[in-house]
């Protein structure tokens, strides 16, 4: 059987970096505030010109590069992302012109499970022969769609983009997945106007519909059930139990969500990655963001288990276990 492995890795930052005290001096909060309830102490933030497949372009050329591999080797271009440039084309058609790559390109929409949906997608069509090399991105400029006036919102979020190449392999790398949705309560997060339900006017945007509008605890007490749930259904279809997991990637949404999960599976702390202090929540970039740190600080060995799991609006919630194929830095 053909396997899918990640053979190539790249993230991109935008260079503007936004402290807490900066934030303290566009809303009511502080620094401390904002610290104690997220952990999240500075998060980088687009430039004007920058839009999501801008960013998605560094990360791109980043895990190409890494790969090995030039633009005309990639036969599908997948991109997750719930910030996308427009409502069409997909950002994905964008980035692809951008990389001169001819392959197809489409996005998947799962909010912040997008980059696991993503992954799924393209290790699906490795596995069954379609495609050989995908180029998968999960990019977000999601501090476009922020009320900056909102401090139970504005404060949690940054941009930025990261990428995988996964490639046919003839051992495994993409181990198992798990994927769930819970359609039944989109209002405890959401954008609602800007779509085919409610077309922008400028009722809307005098009302803000246009921002992402969120229910912080019902989504906390969501994300910890969650991630435990899927990790646990994705390593079981992967032969595998927690004990293997050399480091639990979750989406990174807030320093407590991720104690509060490695309490309840059990894991050392330290073995759950956390950037969140300087990022804070890049949606479905925070996952591969996470890796490529993992990676380029040489904590990943030839061998080791990640656990890399999503969460986010729909409700939606993922996990992808990854045995690490590349050869150590
Ligand atoms: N600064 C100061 N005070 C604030 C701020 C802020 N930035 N934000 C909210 N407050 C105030 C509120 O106004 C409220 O004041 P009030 O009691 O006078 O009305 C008080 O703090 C408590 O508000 P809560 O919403 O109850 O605060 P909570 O302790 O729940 O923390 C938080 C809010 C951090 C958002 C928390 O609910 C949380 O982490 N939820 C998870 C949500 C999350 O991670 N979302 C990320 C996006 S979703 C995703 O990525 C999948």
């Amino acid at each position: 059987m053909t396997h899918a492995a990640i053979t190539g890795v790249g993230a991109y930052l935008p260079e503007r970096i936004v402290t807490n005290d900066d934030m303290a001096k566009m809303v009511e909060t502080s620094d401390e505030w904002i610290r104690t309830r997220t952990g999240i102490r500075e998060r980088r933030i687009a430039a004007e010109d920058q839009a999501t497949s801008d960013l998605g372009v560094g990360a791109a050329r980043a895990a190409l590069t890494d790969a090995g591999l030039a633009p005309a080797d990639i036969d599908l271009l997948v991109v997750g992302t719930s910030s996308p440039d427009m409502v069409m084309p997909s950002s994905a058609c964008l980035l692809q012109a951008k990389l001169g790559l001819s392959c197809p390109a489409f996005d998947v929409m799962a909010a912040c499970t997008s980059f696991i949906y993503a992954i799924q997608v393209a290790t699906s069509a490795i596995e069954s022969g379609r495609a050989r090399r995908a180029l998968v991105v999960g990019a977000d400029a999601l501090t476009r769609l922020i009320d900056f006036s909102d401090r139970r919102t504005c404060v949690l979020f940054g941009d930025g983009a990261g990428a995988f190449v996964l490639e046919a392999n003839d051992e495994p790398g993409i181990l198992g997945i798990d994927l769930g949705a819970d359609g039944s309560k989109p209002e405890v997060l959401q954008i609602p106007a800007g779509g085919s339900a409610m077309p922008a006017t400028c009722q809307t945007v005098e009302d803000g519909l246009h921002f992402v509008q969120m229910n912080g605890q019902e989504v906390f007490k969501f994300a910890v059930r969650a991630i435990p749930a899927t990790t646990k259904k994705a390593l079981a279809a992967s032969d595998l139990t927690i004990d293997d997991v050399t480091w639990l990637v979750p989406h990174q949404a807030n320093q407590r969500i991720l104690d509060t999960v490695a309490d309840r599976l059990h894991l050392p702390h330290e073995r759950v990655f956390s950037n969140i202090e300087c990022l804070g929540n890049t949606s479905a970039a925070s996952i591969p963001l996470a890796v490529n740190d993992l990676y380029t600080s040489g904590s990943l060995r030839r061998g080791d288990v990640l656990a890399l799991v999503g969460f986010g609006a729909g409700l939606t919630w993922g996990a992808a276990i990854v045995r690490w194929t590349k050869e150590d830095l």
